[in-house]
């Protein structure tokens, strides 16, 4: 008898502590409203990062290779494909029965110049360039058939004024290249979901030219699932509404909407910074880089209301809204430490960089439980 309170005492500790921790996993709290992914890194792939390794399984239920799909990892020279950092990617995914993304097939960065190219350096045809596009996406979302739910076709096409961006893809081929990556795409991996993801998408003249690309290629008969809004905005920028009007125009199309890279800066504009005067180097990379140390209160609370703004807008179109990614795992994997200006620390995500989770977390689970 003298045994039956404790016992009982434990277990209702422990069952108090696993529901409270159960209430403190974002993939727990959004389960009903969109998928919680982060980008993964080849350290986290290869388990070189414990601690983000363990946040990855608890926090998340969706991932997207930060690089490890990116033609100039996975296709870096013509007859050379590197799988080995992809097959351990989506292992992590199944695994973990995780919604697993794809990123990218067709994009103008991070891709080798000798597939725009011929043996001799000239430029190849609009034919071969097809057939190199069709046997790369074969091979790549072939191989991740069933495996990867859903692929980033094609990669910031657009530029901020609506245009196509000229790229190489688009010189050689010409626009019908970003079609045509859609419908290799489905053909290789018929059950798959198929994205445009671009950056920007609160600007009205880019929004607009996104919609219309969806809405070329669906009345093509081509597949196209969703799109996404690449999420690298600041404390103040975009606003709510701007962020709002995106989310409608594209699901009114059909469309599944993703926030696909989720990070907020909250250091100051480094291009306002930007001078000639060589001297005055030093005092402009402090200007600019003013929290290597850490990050104080009064900032720390910035970016808790700007998550807890943004959280009570994706919940409020979970109904329109798939999936929200954050662009890493934690503060230190961050590629804004180093972009647009590389060597600041930054503190964009929801973990720090001891993988403890920050103010700005709370307040995304509040905003998620309400
Ligand atoms: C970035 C990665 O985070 C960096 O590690 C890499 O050096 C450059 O690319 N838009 C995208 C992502 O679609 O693939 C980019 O990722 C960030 C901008």
């Amino acid at each position: 008898m003298r045994l039956v309170f404790p016992a009982f005492l434990l277990a209702a500790v422990v069952c108090f502590a696993s529901e409270n921790n159960s209430a403190r996993r974002l993939k727990n709290v959004f389960k009903d409203d969109f998928h919680i992914g982060a980008a993964v890194n080849r350290s986290q792939i290869y388990g070189r990062a414990p601690k983000a390794g363990v946040l990855l399984a608890e926090q998340f239920s969706s991932i997207t290779p930060e690089n490890v799909m990116k033609w100039s990892s996975i296709h870096p020279k013509p007859d050379e494909y590197n799988f080995e950092p992809a097959d351990k990617y989506a292992s992590i995914g199944e695994e973990n029965s995780m919604f697993v993304a794809g990123h990218t097939l067709i994009w103008h960065n991070q891709t080798p110049d000798w597939v725009f190219e011929n043996a001799d350096g000239s430029e190849v045809s609009r034919k071969e360039l097809l057939k190199r596009m069709r046997e790369h996406i074969f091979k790549v979302a072939g191989r991740y058939k069933g495996r990867v739910h859903g692929w980033d076709v094609v990669n910031e096409a657009i530029e901020d004024d609506g245009s196509l961006r000229n790229t190489k893809w688009r010189e050689i081929i010409g626009d019908d290249y970003i079609a045509k990556a859609f419908e290799y795409a489905h053909q290789a991996a018929p059950d798959a979901e198929l994205y445009y993801n671009d950056y920007n998408m609160y600007r009205s003249e880019k929004r607009k030219a996104a919609a219309e690309l969806a809405e070329k290629l669906q009345s093509r008969g081509l597949r196209i699932d969703g799109i996404g809004i690449q999420g690298h905005w600041g404390l103040n920028h975009p606003s709510a509404a701007e962020i709002q009007k995106s989310i409608d125009a594209f699901s009114s199309l059909g469309l599944k909407v993703m926030i696909t890279e989720l990070d907020l800066t909250v250091l100051p504009s480094a291009w306002e910074h930007r001078g000639a005067d060589i001297s005055q180097n030093y005092e402009l990379r402090k200007e600019i880089n003013p929290f290597p140390d850490g990050l104080p209160a009064n900032m720390q609370r910035k970016l808790s209301n700007r998550y807890q703004q943004l959280f009570a807008l994706f919940t409020r179109n979970s109904g329109k809204i798939s999936r929200v990614t954050f662009w890493g795992v934690h503060d230190g994997c961050s590629w804004r430490n180093n972009w647009p200006v590389s060597g600041r620390t930054d503190y964009p995500l929801l973990f720090n960089r001891n993988c403890e989770p920050k103010r700005a977390f709370n307040e995304v689970v509040k905003a998620g439980r309400k």
